[in-house]
């Protein structure tokens, strides 16, 4: 837990599905949870922020830019805010989020989920499909087995 902050967000790499190498590996940028920019917390899962690198345009890894606390994708130009809610390109919907729980003052990393602009959460969806007004109706959830929690691996 000490190492991360409100103010800005560290990469880390998660083990998604172990045994297959780096093809298991996913990048998520974490920090703590700020009341003055994410407000109220939702509940237990919401304390510490995990945001994954995979831009939701069509895939590609986006990097953390902290001198402009965006993140920017560079495929296509897609920019989203500091909470990851895009702001320019052509993304369909915020960058992807990891649930997250503190136990023994670790912080550990459930399965991917997707947002919407409100950030309010929905099963994972796959890069390129909407989720406000109609978006999350036209593509629904595919079915799929979450994988394991997986903890920070540093
Ligand atoms: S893959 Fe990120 S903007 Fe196209």
């Amino acid at each position: 837990m000490s190492q991360f902050s409100e103010s800005d967000y560290r990469p880390e790499v998660l083990v998604v599905t172990p045994g297959i190498g780096e093809a298991g590996l996913a990048l998520a940028y974490i920090r703590l949870h700020d009341p003055a920019v994410d407000g109220p917390l939702k509940d237990q899962y919401d304390r510490v922020i995990a945001i994954s690198s995979r831009c939701v345009h069509v895939g590609c890894p986006v990097r953390y830019v902290a001198a402009a606390q965006s993140f920017v994708c560079p495929c296509h130009g897609g920019v989203y805010n500091f909470r990851g809610i895009r702001t320019g390109g052509p993304p369909p919907r915020p960058l992807d989020r990891f649930y997250t729980l503190i136990r023994d003052d670790r912080v550990w990393i459930g399965p991917r989920y997707s947002v919407n602009d409100e950030l309010r959460r929905f099963s994972p969806r796959a890069p390129g499909e909407p989720l406000d007004g109609i978006g999350q109706f036209l593509y629904p959830a595919t079915p799929s087995t979450p994988p394991a929690p997986s903890q920070a691996k540093s």
